[in-house]
């Protein structure tokens, strides 16, 4: 195993360079613990890589990215691109990126522990415990699919599937089951789209030829965001395509009392990409008071997907103590620390585990 690590950092815009730099301090602290040299390379990108190279993701960056080890990304877009033509855009940039990286799989963890169930917007009793995981099909589907069109006085875009696109994604799935709970929800539209015919066969195809282990259930995409709300325990392994997923994945991350706390994993391709599941913030841009637990979590995924546990474990356990010990940001509570006071917290509690063990 390479003891040196090689992560592209893309901070973005908004929050973005706000959070990516508190995971990198962290990741760094956590790293040096396990013995691990990380080089860190930072590039323009997205609405940032627009003002100074005049486009969303340069060839710079994407050859960068290409060659890295791993990707840590913080955020993009904002209000100062939203006049821009479509070509162009911020999140133009984004999709880009994961089409060229082939990053087809998508890991959303959501994950409540009873000691910070309170924070939730639903009642504590019902989120205690949840504990899963949106795979959502990250380059295919509508949000890639041919003939789209717009014009003034019409418009359409074309969500489709090819049976090996849903076949790949779903084998991320059944996988992930089989370390987890054992059970996949595949969620879809299929009373109504043939793209979600195609998609509940070739699930349930797959699941009677290789994961018969695996418990399988399918859900209409209507359906399930209702059950996400009311029985969030009930689910393991949603399973599911780029647009549902998209909306999925932020309702679940309600669950969690913050969409600042939900990190996620874009892997199957040449590199793998770590980015927090929330957007740029415009609002709490440049005031030091997002939260980085997203993107500290993102680091901990990138290490773990690495073949390194161990700092991706520290990041964890740190994160973990500093919440329990109370200290948070203010999306969470509302005497809530600034983003910089928060992380030398969490650093502070890396330090304290280490002294720990060199005590015993
Ligand atoms: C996400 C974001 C992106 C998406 C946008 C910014 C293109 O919402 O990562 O969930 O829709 O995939
Ligand atoms: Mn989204």
């Amino acid at each position: 195993m390479s003891k040196l690590l090689r992560i592209v950092l893309l901070p973005g815009d908004g929050i973005g360079p706000e959070v990516t730099e508190a995971a990198r301090r962290l990741a760094d602290l956590a790293a040096e613990k396990a013995g691990l040299s990380v080089v860190w390379e930072s590039h323009p990108f997205g609405g940032a890589a627009i003002d100074s190279a005049g486009e969303p993701f340069p060839d710079e960056t994407r050859n960068a990215c290409v060659a890295a080890d791993a990707i840590l990304l913080g955020a993009i877009g904002g209000p100062s691109w939203d006049g821009i033509e479509p070509e162009r855009r911020p999140e133009k940039g984004l999709l880009s990126l994961r089409q060229t990286l082939g990053a087809f799989a998508n890991l959303r963890p959501v994950q409540v522990p009873a000691s910070l169930a309170h924070l939730s917007v639903l009642p504590q009793e019902n989120v205690a415990g949840t504990d899963l995981i949106v795979v959502r099909e990250l380059t295919g589907g509508i949000y890639f699919g041919e003939p789209r069109h717009y014009a003034a006085d019409e418009a359409y875009d074309t969500m489709r599937y090819t049976a090996d696109e849903i076949d790949r994604i779903a084998h991320v799935a059944f996988r992930a089951a089989r370390q987890r709970g054992g059970r996949v929800t595949s969620v879809d539209k299929a009373n109504v789209l043939a793209s979600s015919r195609l998609w509940r066969d070739r699930v349930t195809r797959l699941h009677r030829a290789e994961y018969e282990d695996v418990a399988l259930d399918h859900l209409y995409v209507d359906n399930a965001a209702m059950q996400i709300v009311r029985d969030p325990r009930a689910f393991d392994v949603i399973l599911t395509a780029n647009l549902f997923g998209d909306i999925l994945s932020d309702l679940a991350s309600t669950l969690a009392g913050s969409l600042g706390v939900l990190p996620s994993a874009s892997v199957g391709g040449i590199t793998p990409l770590f980015e927090p599941v929330h957007g740029s913030a415009p609002d709490l841009t440049g005031r030091n008071v997002a939260n980085p637990i997203a993107a500290m979590l993102s680091a901990a995924m990138l290490f773990e997907t690495a073949g390194h546990p161990e700092p991706a474990t520290c990041i964890r356990q740190s994160v973990d103590s500093a919440l329990c010990a109370g200290y948070m940001t203010g999306d969470l509570t509302p005497v809530g620390l600034s983003t910089t006071a928060f992380v030398d917290k969490v650093c502070q509690e890396v330090e304290n585990s280490t002294s720990q063990t060199a005590a015993y």
